[in-house]
């Protein structure tokens, strides 16, 4: 016979359980470093921003486009070699406009066309987060890109056309866990900054959102991951999305690879339940896309 008191410990674990989760989550609410950490991981920053086997965040790894080789600067607080000396209002100014202490415009090649969607209290916790770490000292390398791609005022043309300013805006029609994940997908973890097919110019073709590229970074092919049955994820579950993000296990037991690979190993697998159940809710309640998408010949 089973013990009467069963229901009851399994309640009061669960209880345990969720008061434990509660009493985490204020924690890190209320510590902007620790928030800052997680939202970290959400936003991708380690890859980009980590060469193999360097130092976290000291910057130097290549990024190949079809406008030539760019090399991602120091983003640890070092003083003279990474972004030490900068202000609150020069970190905001850098993720929502794409603008640079010194007034000249980033390159989109930093996804900050998403990050403008980050907000000013998750901006200034992952800061908050930058700072905390060890400086490290290591110069920034130059971009090896040739002219006229390699012209800073260029951009201000390029944002005229294509860049709309955040911060995110969520919309009333929808619940806070749809919002979320329209957050976390568009803004801080910037899934279409690989998943949405781009104009010649390297322009986000918004209209295609998320219906993926055979122009993936370096040359991979980038998958469709609207919920489309035949050439997107419309037969996926959304536990087999949730798996994936924090295994990178296809339901076909392979493996994701290269840049889906790192999205996962350096910032999805870290991020809770809810967050990642909030991104598979929102890709699925998308509007489906036909689009094939076939290695370029
Ligand atoms: C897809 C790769 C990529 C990701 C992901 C990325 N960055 Fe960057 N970041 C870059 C590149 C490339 C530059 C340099 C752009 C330029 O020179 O115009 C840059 C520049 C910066 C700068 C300006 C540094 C300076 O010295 O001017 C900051 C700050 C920054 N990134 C912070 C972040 C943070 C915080 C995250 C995570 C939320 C992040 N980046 C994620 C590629 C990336
Ligand atoms: C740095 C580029 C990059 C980013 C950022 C990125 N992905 Fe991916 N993603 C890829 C690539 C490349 C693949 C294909 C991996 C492979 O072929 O093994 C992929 C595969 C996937 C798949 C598997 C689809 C299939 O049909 O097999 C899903 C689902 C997915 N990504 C969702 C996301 C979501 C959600 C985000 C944002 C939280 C995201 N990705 C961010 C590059 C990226």
């Amino acid at each position: 016979m089973m013990p009467s008191a069963t229901p009851c410990r399994v309640l009061a674990a669960a209880l345990a359980l969720v008061l434990a989760g509660a009493v985490a989550t204020a924690a890190a609410a209320s510590d902007p470093v620790a928030r800052g950490a997680y939202l970290a991981r959400a936003g991708g920053c380690f890859s980009c921003h980590t060469v193999a086997r360097g130092q976290p965040l000291a910057g130097g790894r290549a990024l190949a486009t079809p406008f030539g080789t760019f090399y991602t600067p120091n983003i640890t607080p070092d003083r003279e070699t990474g972004i030490g000396s900068w202000s609150d209002a020069d970190f905001l100014r850098a993720l929502r406009e794409g603008v640079r202490p010194d007034g000249a415009n980033y390159f989109p090649v930093f996804p900050y066309p998403s990050f403008t969607g980050i907000t000013d209290t998750d901006a200034l916790a992952i800061k908050a987060y930058l700072f905390s770490l060890p400086a490290v000292h290591a110069p920034n390398r130059a971009h090896d890109v040739p002219f006229p791609f390699s012209w800073r005022l260029l951009q201000s043309g390029w944002k005229l056309l294509f860049f709309t300013r955040g911060p995110f805006r969520p919309v009333p029609a929808h619940d806070a866990a749809y919002n979320r994940g329209a957050y976390l997908v568009t803004a801080l973890a910037h899934c279409g900054e690989c998943h949405t097919p781009r104009n010649v110019l390297g322009a986000a073709r918004s209209s295609r959102a998320l219906s993926g590229t055979a122009r993936g970074p370096d040359g991979q092919l980038v998958p469709n991951i609207t919920p489309e049955p035949r050439t997107g994820i419309g037969g996926w579950q959304k536990s087999e999305l949730v798996e994936l993000f924090r295994t990178g296990k296809t339901p076909e037991e392979t493996t994701v690879k290269g840049a889906m690979r790192e999205t996962v190993e350096d910032g999805l697998k870290y991020l809770s339940d809810a967050d990642l159940a909030a991104i598979a809710d929102y890709l699925l309640a998308q509007a489906p896309i036909v689009h094939e998408v076939t290695p370029l010949r």
